[in-house]
Parts: C-alpha cells; sequence; structure tokens
C-alpha cells in the first residue's frame, strides 16, 4: 500500500485537474435547472453562501485527509481513523460515486447526441419551439438513448481504466481555458438578446418569499455536488498532492473557478427563457431546450455550437473519471483487483444501474420512486441532497475532531497563513457541521426553525 504515488507536475495542474472534476454537467446542466426550478436569484444566494460556508472548507478538509492518508478514501479513513467505523464514510462515497455516475452518463449521453444534432446543423433555422421539441423526441426513443449512455460510459471506463494521471493534467490545462473562452463568447451572446434584463434579473434579484426549507436542502446538496465534494473524490485527488501545496489557496481556486462557469451557465440561458417566453421551471431539460436557441443567434453557430458540445463533453467525463475513480480505486486498493478489471467491471455494473434512469423518461415513465419524480430525478435527488451531504457532514467532523493534531498542523507548513487556519479549523469545526446539520433535520421535519 506503501507503493510511492505519482504527483501532479505543478500546482496549476492540480488546481485545473481538481477544476476538471468539479466543472461539468453540475455547473451548466444542472445549477440553471435547480436554480430555475426554485426561484433563481434566492436559490443563487444561498447557493453562494453553502460554497463558502460549507463547501470551501470540505473541500480543503478532503485535500488534506487525501495527502495525508496519500490512499483512496476507504484506505484513508481506515489508516488516520484509528477506529474502523470510520470506514463507512468511504463506503458511503463508494456508493454515491456508483449511484450519481449511473444518471450522469445519461445526461452525458444526451449531450452526444447534440453534438451530432448541431454538426448535421439540425438546428439551423428551427424556433424555439421546434428545438424545444427536439429534446423531448429524443427522449421518447430508449434504443439511442441506452447506446449513448453505454458510449459515454465506455469513453469514461476507459480512460480510468489506463491510470487517472496519464493525461487527465495535460487534457485539463487545455479544455479548461478554452471552456471558458467560448463561455465568455455565449455569455456576452446572451447579454444581447432581448430577454437579457429578465433573465439576469431573474438570476441574481432575490426574492426572499422564495426560500424554503426545500431550496435550503437544493442549494446546499447543489454545493456538494458541483464542487465534487461529500464522496471523496477530492481525497483521491488531494492523494496525489506534495507536501508542498498551499491547500487552502488551491481550494480557493477551484471554488471560485466551479462557481463563475456556473453563473455563466445562468447567464446564458436564463436571458434566452426569458426572450422565447420558456418557462425556468422547465426540469432538467431546460439545458438542452435552451442553448441550442442562443447558437442561433449567433454568426458561425453550427460550428461554435459542435466545438461547445464536443469541449462539453469532455468537461463531462473529466467530472465522471473521478466519479468512477473513487468506485475503482476501492477495488484496487482494498481487495486488490488490477485496474483494468476493476474499471470494466465497475463500469459494466454502472451501465446496468443506469439503464432504468435512460428509460426513465419513455418506457419506465410511469414508475415513480421518491415523491412523485421519476427514476432519473430520484435517484439525483437522493444521492445528490442526501447521500453527497451526509458523507460532507461526516468528512467534516472527522477532520475537525478525530484528525490529529499533527495532520491537521500540515497545514500550517507550506506558507499557509496561520489566521486563516485558525478561522477555517473553527468553521470546520463547528459552523460547517452544524449547518449541514441543521438543513437536514429542518428538511426531515425533525426540527422547525
Ligand atoms: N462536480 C461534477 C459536476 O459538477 O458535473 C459532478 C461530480 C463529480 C460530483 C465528482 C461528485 C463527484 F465526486
Amino acid at each position: 500500500m506503501n507503493r510511492p504515488r505519482e504527483l501532479w507536475m505543478t500546482r496549476i495542474g492540480f488546481v485545473f485537474a481538481a477544476a476538471g472534476s468539479a466543472i461539468g454537467l453540475g455547473n451548466l446542466w444542472r445549477f440553471p435547472y435547480i436554480a430555475g426550478t426554485y426561484g433563481g436569484g434566492a436559490f443563487v444566494l444561498i447557493y453562494l453562501l453553502a460554497v463558502i460556508a460549507i463547501g470551501l472548507p470540505i473541500m480543503v478538509a478532503e485535500l488534506l485527509i487525501g495527502r495525508s492518508a496519500q490512499l483512496s478514501p476507504v484506505g484513508a479513513f481506515t489508516r488516520l481513523g484509528k477506529n474502523k467505523w470510520w470506514k463507512i464514510v468511504g463506503w458511503l462515497g463508494v456508493a454515491s460515486g456508483f449511484v450519481i455516475l449511473s444518471y450522469y452518463c445519461v445526461v452525458g449521453g444526451w449531450i452526444i447526441d447534440y453534438i451530432v444534432k448541431s454538426s448535421l446543423n439540425l438546428f439551423h433555422g428551427r424556433s424555439p419551439a421546434e428545438i424545444e421539441g427536439m429534446f423531448d423526441i429524443l427522449l421518447k426513443n430508449p434504443l439511442l438513448l441506452v447506446f449513448y449512455h453505454a458510449l459515454f460510459l465506455l469513453l469514461t471506463t476507459y480512460i480510468v481504466s489506463r491510470g487517472i494521471s496519464m493525461g487527465i493534467e495535460r487534457w485539463n490545462n487545455i479544455l479548461i481555458p478554452v471552456l471558458f473562452g467560448l463561455l465568455l463568447l455565449l455569455t456576452i451572446n446572451s447579454l444581447f438578446s432581448p430577454g437579457a434584463r429578465e433573465g439576469i434579473k431573474f438570476l441574481f434579484h432575490p426574492d426572499f418569499s422564495k426560500i424554503t426549507p426545500a431550496a435550503i436542502l437544493e442549494a446546499m446538496g447543489q454545493a456538494f455536488f458541483s464542487l465534487s465534494l461529500g464522496m471523496g473524490a477530492m481525497i483521491t485527488y488531494g492523494s496525489y498532492l506534495d507536501r508542498d501545496t498551499n491547500l487552502m489557496n488551491s481550494a480557493a481556486e477551484v471554488c471560485v473557478l466551479d462557481t463563475i462557469v456556473a453563473l455563466m451557465g445562468g447567464m446564458i440561458i436564463f436571458p434566452v427563457v426569458f426572450s422565447y417566453g420558456l418557462a425556468p421551471s422547465a426540469g432538467p431539460g431546460l439545458f438542452f431546450k435552451t442553448l441550442p436557441v442562443a447558437f442561433s443567434f449567433l454568426p458561425g453557430g453550427r460550428l461554435v455550437a459542435t466545438l461547445f458540445f464536443i469541449l462539453l463533453v469532455f468537461a463531462a467525463v473529466t467530472s465522471a473519471i473521478s466519479l468512477l475513480e473513487v468506485v475503482v480505486s476501492y477495488f484496487i486498493d482494498e481487495r486488490k483487483w488490477g485496474r483494468k478489471k476493476a474499471a470494466f467491471l465497475v463500469g459494466f455494473a454502472i451501465f446496468l444501474f443506469g439503464v432504468p434512469s435512460a428509460l426513465s423518461s419513455n418506457l419506465l415513465k410511469d414508475v415513480t420512486l421518491l415523491k412523485g419524480m421519476n427514476i432519473f430525478s430520484s435517484l439525483d435527488f437522493l444521492a445528490t441532497n442526501y447521500m453527497l451531504t451526509i458523507g460532507g457532514l461526516l468528512i467534516a467532523l472527522f477532520c475537525g475532531w478525530f484528525l490529529s493534531r499533527k495532520t491537521m498542523e500540515e497545514m500550517t507548513i507550506n506558507g499557509n497563513n496561520l489566521f486563516l487556519y485558525r478561522i477555517w479549523r473553527f468553521v470546520i469545526r463547528y459552523i460547517t457541521p452544524l449547518a449541514v446539520l441543521l438543513v437536514l433535520l429542518q428538511k426531515t421535519g425533525i426540527i422547525a426553525i
């Protein structure tokens, strides 16, 4: 277990790799539609608070745990925990990775379909209503959906089977800046659309009457999902870090990058929504129903759209890799499987588990699990709002109360500001766990504030 680990070549390479895990479908697909469903500005405000008070401290904690243990999550909790029960947090993370990836790949598949559509110029000259209809038609095609789901998963599995550090760093160094450039272009484009004013107001003007326990839970869950927290993905990334890296700065940079991309996603989508009278609360299809409309404003829209969806698939794959790696590294480290065997067997199991999600809008559309939601939405709701948040709560408690003093103080040896360290330590011990716990208890009706 003590084999030397390959380390990130540069600190910025690490920041981009961690940002590669964080930036994905969560920012551009999930954030806008959840914000649209839960009232826009008020949701965004709680989201930002959740990123600062919960997300950032937990990201530092995960990186620290990973770097000290130099192991994947289950092994890290076993080594640092001194108590066998902490292993459960690692297992919970493995389960979360498994469940999330099963429907994440379905959405990844939708994006592949949009690469095909935009490269064939199928959006050109269509009305917003027709573009909206094209998404609904896709959802009615079970075979195609399962095919794309498999394709996306195969791509992810193949990369993980070859070893995570191979090339991820290089890819992200190119991918993230180009994606940023394109998003900037699209944001500016949207800001010139007729509904820009209303869209921006919807996104940034909080209507406090919309702050409900459900919205607070969703905002917190979204912060965990978007920042890749609560299941050990960042523990794995931290395990490839050397002692000289300043964790606080790196985590802050990842959080800022991730949040900018999410806000850009909102700024691209909502002006289009209001320009054409679409519904902000359209649900998981929001991104797919609005974005092609935005491209229709652009000169050279076909090329830009195709490039954009290709980049987005890569951004989604770099996130999916980190989900799969948590599960695969468990089988490698704990069960002593070879990497190839682990990647392909786990990948296949996730494929099977994800098929009902792919079929939840057609063959299985009448099957509901939680609160009348279909299989896809039920799994997303459960994994994001409960599995990741409970995982995050346990990680915060572990780091704040059970990690040895010596490990905690590693935070101060590499140029970290002592004052910042003390604030972080206080927040991770008291504020973060209490905040997560209160939201969970309030939502489940155990307490009422
Ligand atoms: N953060 C990714 C996204 O926003 O698309 C999704 C994700 C990756 C969630 C890794 C959790 C995780 F551990």
